[in-house]
């Protein structure tokens, strides 16, 4: 049974608790501490998790330090990944940490030399890989449904209406690390290099605010060109909703192209004919935490690690660097 304990108990720590739930009910894992700054978030997910004994923390350098942890499951703000994952690492604790891996290249850097001196199993929180849709394309891709990757399209867009007090650690560039890019946009992100199956060389990008009361862009468009010659284009915003019937993902190959969104998909051979299908649905978050605990009991790599979320990070932080300065930034194969 692991020992297991959440590291900021917010509203994304309540989308995790019907994965930590089956885990608990498989005799998996248990959750025996929770660690946040606020006690009535505490409080909530301890509820939800239906926890009537466990340890209660402010701090997660105390937690670390007094509980004796297989693994944690950091859902903190943008700046405090790096740190949190830094300290669980140091303590040989295996970490499921919430999207974006981290901030900057420096952190990330550290973060994989960390890691893979401990050793510690790091899985990135990259819930929408396990999107049935998702899943299918991933799986139609390697079977060579499209034949070579070619062009992937990856979009991420809905409007919100919030006030500055409202939008809280997200409004602030110092602590959500950018703007829409760096949090919703990670989802099309790391979706297109699943797509592409290859890692980014160049990356442009152009960004604006529209519309949201933040520091950061609420709007975004990243081009990206892979090792495998793919090319890439994610469209992310807050301030506009997707065009109607839009595809979350559009993969087009060699031989024909593919389509999906939440449980759909759509194969369309350039000779042949069309497949459509709806999958059975999944909830992504449950099925990620049974994911990262199952890799765990096994060994087995979990579907994207440190070095995935670094991969993320080069669209991100490369397409924020590519707007400061105008230009094209190049990563080495
Ligand atoms: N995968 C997804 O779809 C998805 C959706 C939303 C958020 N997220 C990610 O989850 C993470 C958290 O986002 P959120 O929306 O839950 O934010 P949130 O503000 O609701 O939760 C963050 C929690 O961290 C706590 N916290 C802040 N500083 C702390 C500290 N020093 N020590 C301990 N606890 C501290 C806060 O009190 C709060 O409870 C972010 O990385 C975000 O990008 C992912």
């Amino acid at each position: 049974m692991l020992r297991t304990a959440f590291i900021g108990c917010g509203g994304i720590a309540n989308a995790h608790v019907p994965g930590w739930q089956a885990v608990q009910a498989a005799g998996q894992a248990a959750v025996v501490a929770l660690c946040d700054v606020s006690d009535a978030n505490i409080d909530k997910l301890a509820a939800g998790l239906g926890l009537e004994q466990f340890a209660r923390y402010h701090d997660w350098t105390a937690l670390l330090a007094q509980e004796d942890l297989d693994a944690v499951d950091i859902c903190l703000p943008h700046h405090l990944h790096a740190p949190a994952i830094l300290d669980a690492a140091a303590k040989g604790v295996h970490i499921l940490s919430e999207k974006p891996l981290c901030t900057s290249f420096d952190e990330a850097a550290s973060i994989k030399a960390a890691v893979e001196a401990a050793p510690v199993t790091l899985m990135c929180a990259h819930n929408q890989l396990f999107f049935p849709a998702i899943r299918h394309l991933r799986e139609r891709i390697e079977a060579g449904a499209i034949g070579a990757v070619q062009q992937v399209y990856s979009g991420d867009c809905f409007r919100l209406d919030r006030t500055v007090e409202e939008w809280g650690w997200r409004a602030k560039l110092a602590t959500a690390g950018g703007g829409v890019l760096i949090d919703t946009g990670y989802h099309p992100s790391y979706r297109l290099l699943h797509m592409a199956g290859s890692s980014p060389v160049q990356v442009t990008a152009l960004s604006h605010n529209h519309h949201c009361p933040i520091e950061g862009e609420d709007t975004a468009h990243v081009l990206v060109k892979f090792a495998n010659q793919a090319l890439g284009q994610i469209s992310t915003s807050w301030a506009f909703p997707m065009h109607p019937g839009a595809w979350q993902v559009a993969v087009f190959g060699s031989e024909g192209a593919i389509f999906g969104r939440g449980n759909d998909y759509l194969l369309k051979p350039y000779n042949g004919s069309e497949e459509a299908g709806s999958l059975p649905p999944a909830n992504g978050f449950a099925e990620e935490v049974k994911h990262f605990v199952g890799c765990l009991l096994t060994g087995e790599r979990p579907i994207q690690t440190h070095d995935d979320g670094i991969n993320v990070l080069k669209l991100i932080l490369g397409a924020y660097q590519a707007i400061e300065q105008g230009v094209t930034v190049r990563f080495e194969e």
